[in-house]
């Protein structure tokens, strides 16, 4: 079956205000159903990048096509196209975090019923029921983290743009997050998420741009992440499972536990 292309962005430039030059020569591109993930070091150019694709600023230079339409309607973007920013605090704006998931679904005139069930299921998934009658600001910077993300999942899009959704959360909390967001692609949701830790990149994406202000790299999980040199010319921590794996000279390189327990198995006869 073709898959869709649902964005397609070429020579990419964003300059601040200040004359900061946030991204340039950067292109991207990101086919129905993938997991993709953008690696980079801090002020690398990630956020800037994913509010691009999420049509939140505009590039200075190049352009940015969604769902093969030369122009899209604000209103058809913000439906389909999910953005979880990466302050917690830009977008928990109102009195309660319940108030703050109502907040786009009504918005976007979802019925009360469809939104109930929704509502259910993301605070069970993300441990929300405690503090949906809360004012966001009370809340620690992971439960914030947990309540925006919520926010974006109560508006069930088609793609989802995550910055640096775990870098605050627990682990239990990050696990469950990983594991929805995998029956989310399962379920058709294109996935897009930035990381500087790499390590839950492999649990998370089939394909990652690695970001330097310009685009250093673009290919498989596996291929990005097992090339050292590159991470650190780049400012990234070489995964130490990676690590351990180029130094015992294993071949295929694990990068999650799961699979260097079973590589270490085979190798060692455990
Ligand atoms: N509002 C802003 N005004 C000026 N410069 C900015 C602004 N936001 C980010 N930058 C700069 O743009 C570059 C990219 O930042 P950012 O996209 O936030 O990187 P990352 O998300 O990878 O840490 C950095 O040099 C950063 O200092
Ligand atoms: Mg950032």
């Amino acid at each position: 079956m073709a898959r869709d292309k649902v964005i397609e962005a070429k020579n990419l430039k964003y300059r601040y205000p200040d004359g900061t030059v946030g991204i340039e020569k950067v292109d991207f591109e990101l086919w129905s159903g993938e997991k993709v993930a953008i690696i980079g070091p801090n002020g690398s150019g990630k956020s800037t990048l994913l509010e691009i694709l999420g049509g939140l600023i505009e590039p200075t230079e190049g352009y940015v096509k969604f769902f093969g339409k030369e122009s899209i309607d604000k209103y058809e973007l913000r439906r389909r196209v999910g953005i979880m920013l990466q302050n917690p605090d830009d977008v928990l704006f109102n009195p309660t975090v319940r108030e703050d998931l109502e907040f786009g679904p009504a918005q976007l005139q979802m019925e009360k019923e469809e939104f109930n069930k929704i509502l259910e299921g993301i605070s069970q998934l993300l441990d929300l029921k405690l503090y949906l009658n809360k004012p966001p600001f009370r809340l620690s910077k992971g439960e914030k983290q947990k309540a925006a993300l919520g926010s974006v999942l109560a508006l069930k899009p088609e793609v989802l743009l995550l910055d640096e959704p775990f870098s605050a959360v627990d682990i239990g909390a990050k696990q469950s997050m990983i594991k929805y967001l995998n029956r989310l692609n399962e379920d058709g949701v294109t996935i897009v998420v930035t990381a500087h830790d790499l390590t839950t990149v492999p649990l998370l994406a089939d394909r990652v741009y690695l970001l330097n202000k310009r685009l250093i790299a673009e290919g498989s999980t596996r291929d990005t992440l097992t090339n050292a040199e590159l991470l650190k010319n780049n400012g990234l921590e070489v995964p130490p499972l990676v690590e351990l794996g180029l130094r015992l000279g294993i071949n295929l390189v694990p990068l999650t536990v799961d699979e260097a327990v079973r590589r270490l198995r085979e190798r060692f006869c455990l």
